[in-house]
């Protein structure tokens, strides 16, 4: 385990405060993007807290970027640090590339589309000062959280992914597979280092290895929106990657 020690000489640590470090992926997300970027502002204005907006595009062809230069210019480039990438390389490794860039002592990952509503962030952090937790997880499968706006085949197919990870790997967290969730920076790392999938499988993955490294993880009640804009990139493909990677970590965990 980290010591409170090490953690304050951390680097990135500010005197006197946590600071905040919000990782976005995007893919596609142009039309999203600015109210995502506003409602961050918002409600960390309002909490007070120090924060970075960090933006992993991969080369989406809609012009997200040039909104996000946009952003930049709006908001000033200490709240708003444009991370790109030239091609669409998967959610896991946008998260490993934002990460190397984030100056914070936490990291929060979330989705861009709205998906993650940032008035569930103030939560996060009073969850993890409240039990000193070294992740906190938001939560579909628990509490007040719940999924909107997603047919059956959608749901089935989160349910089920949950279902059987719960059955396999036992992790001992509600949802395995959201990806709405606050890391203590280094312990962020540590992770990262021993995760092998790159996917979408890669947020079950790391709620298992922070299990295995005895990690302890705190859980929020989220409600996760189905986007208005644009689409998911959640296809056959990663379903398949899924399974293939759930099976790895069975067979290797
Ligand atoms: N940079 C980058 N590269 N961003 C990506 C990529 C990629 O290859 N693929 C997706 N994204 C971004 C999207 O732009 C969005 O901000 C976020 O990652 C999530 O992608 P979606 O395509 O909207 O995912 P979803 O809504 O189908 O899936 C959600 O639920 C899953 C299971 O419940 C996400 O929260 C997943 O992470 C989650 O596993
Ligand atoms: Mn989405």
């Amino acid at each position: 385990m980290v010591t409170a020690d090490k953690r304050r000489s951390g680097k990135g640590d500010v005197e006197g405060g946590d600071k905040y470090s919000v990782l976005l992926p995007t893919y596609n997300e142009r039309e999203n993007l600015p109210l995502i970027v506003w409602l961050l502002v918002k409600y960390f204005g309002e909490s007070g807290y120090l924060y970075e907006i960090i933006i992993i595009d991969d080369g989406s062809p809609d012009g997200t970027l040039e909104v996000a230069k946009q952003l930049e210019k709006i908001y000033g480039s200490d709240k708003i640090l444009l991370r790109p990438r030239a091609k669409k390389l998967g959610l896991g490794t946008a998260y490993v590339h934002g990460m190397q860039h984030a100056t914070g002592n936490f990291v929060i990952i979330m989705d861009a589309d709205l998906s993650h509503h940032p008035k569930f962030i103030p939560e996060f952090i009073r969850k993890q000062k409240e039990g000193n937790f070294d992740v906190v997880s938001g939560t579909r499968y628990a509490g007040n959280g719940g999924v909107y706006g997603w047919d059956l085949k959608r749901k089935v197919i989160s349910r089920g992914a949950n279902f059987i990870t719960q059955v396999l790997l036992r992790p001992g967290a509600s949802d395995l597979t959201g990806s709405f969730r606050l890391y203590r920076k280094e312990v962020l790392q540590k992770l990262v280092e021993r995760c092998v999938s790159k996917g979408y499988v890669f947020q079950m993955e790391m709620i298992v290895r922070a299990r295995q490294l005895n990690y302890s993880i705190g859980e929020v009640p989220i409600s996760f929106v189905d986007r208005v804009y644009g689409e998911s990139k959640l296809g056959g493909n990663e379903i398949v990657s899924f399974l293939k990677g759930l099976l790895t970590l069975f067979a290797t965990t």
